[in-house]
């Protein structure tokens, strides 16, 4: 344990934000006009927005600022601003590292595949699945907006980022061979129904990946972690997840949760990655630099809003007790991070089946993990 005791909830505090009300103290809304001190400069204006549905144009998207984070609305609880981007860069690339260059888990064998990366954010995902698979029809969807991505000028031919809420009902028209979801640990309070969406947008033998590790599900962890600043910090954000009915577990990473929805075969991978500079071997050093980079960077975002919000945290004690976790993760020894992935398929029909000898393996394989086939 550090030097002071926890920090107490304040609920004095003259910055405790309503949700869905743009006038809340200590939050404006912004359109998304490229001015690159818009992140972090104040303006009088506090409604001057243009709401943007499923078309993207950039210049009507609509940013909430609050506590000095851009947001992409009123309720996910991470930002979107700069350097959340950055750190979103810095964790794509320690998962490169993690499947050595490799993108997926799960092989992807049609030469033209239709692929769906739900929650892109800055869309380096999506990016690098288009150069790696060049014959690939990848549609990228994100609710909010980053400089890259779906904010980016950059046409690639093979990926149409979108905007879309993976929470509405899905209208796209053809099927996907690949369905990608990465570190959306609490943004949905229902992942069983974004399971039966992702099923029913799937080709047969076609593929679910989800990939996720959350501090706040306790995926850091150092010796005597439990009793320590972050072993606050997890359980204050666990918390507020849970009262606004987002929880910020991997539940949705169970086999279950899958098989459930009609998926089968169902594989969980858990990788354990180091934190901190102590590794000896070189390719462990280098992913415990970035690791670590990416999880300082990423404390203020992972609880900033949701412990203001729905916390009932001052963003005074929210950056204290950030701080705090600082100062213990910098002189905490063998610390690691688990990162989670799990992949499913579609199991194919048996008319389909009876066409392929080699799917019947497959087929078999399906009857094993007891799906049921039409
Ligand atoms: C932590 S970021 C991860 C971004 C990206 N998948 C990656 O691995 O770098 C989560 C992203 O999910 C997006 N998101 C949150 N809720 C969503 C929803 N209901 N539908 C679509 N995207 C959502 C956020 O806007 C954010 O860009």
């Amino acid at each position: 344990m550090g030097e002071t005791a926890a920090p107490q909830p304040n609920n004095s505090m003259p910055e405790s934000i309503e949700i869905g009300s743009a006038k809340s103290a200590g939050k404006r809304r912004w359109t998304g006009e490229r001015d690159p001190e818009a992140d972090s400069s104040e303006t009088d204006s506090d409604e001057i927005s243009i709401k943007s549905t499923k078309s993207f144009e950039a210049q009507n998207i609509e940013y909430v600022l609050e506590n000095d984070r851009r947001y992409c609305n009123d309720t996910y609880f991470m930002p979107n601003d700069e350097a959340e981007q950055t750190r979103l860069n810095i964790t794509h690339q320690i998962g490169l590292i993690l499947l050595d260059g490799n993108l997926i888990n799960v092989p992807l064998v049609k030469k033209t595949p239709r692929i769906l990366d739900i929650g892109t954010g800055p869309g380096d995902w999506a990016i690098e699945m288009s150069a790696a698979y060049p014959g690939a029809t990848i549609i990228a969807t994100d609710i909010g907006v980053f400089d890259n991505g779906l904010g980016s000028t950059i046409e690639l031919p093979n990926v149409s980022f979108q905007l879309d809420d993976a929470r509405d009902e899905w209208t796209y028209h053809e099927p996907f061979d690949l369905i990608h979801i990465r570190s959306l640990a609490g943004a949905f309070s229902d992942w069983s129904s974004l399971y039966k969406q992702a099923f029913c947008h799937l080709t047969p033998g076609g593929y679910i990946e989800i990939t996720d590790s959350d501090p706040a599900a306790d995926s850091i962890a150092f010796p005597n972690s439990g009793d320590s600043y972050l072993g606050i910090f997890a359980s204050a954000m666990r918390s507020a997840a849970e009262a606004t009915g987002y929880p910020r577990d991997l539940r949705h990473l169970t086999p279950n949760v899958l098989t459930d929805a009609g998926f089968v075969d169902v594989r969980v991978l858990e990788r354990t990655i180091p934190v901190g500079l102590w590794p000896d071997d070189p390719r462990e050093k280098t992913l415990g630099k970035m690791a670590l980079i990416s999880f300082l960077e990423g404390l203020e975002a992972y609880s900033l809003r949701q412990l203001t919000a729905a916390g009932n945290w001052t963003s005074e004690g929210v950056r204290d007790l950030c701080e705090k976790v600082k100062r213990e993760l910098l002189t905490a020894g063998r610390m690691t991070c688990c990162v989670k992935t799990v992949t499913a398929r579609k199991p194919f029909s048996r008319a389909m089946m009876r066409k392929n000898h080699v799917l019947q393996r497959l087929m078999q394989m399906d009857d094993v993990n007891g799906s049921d086939f039409t």
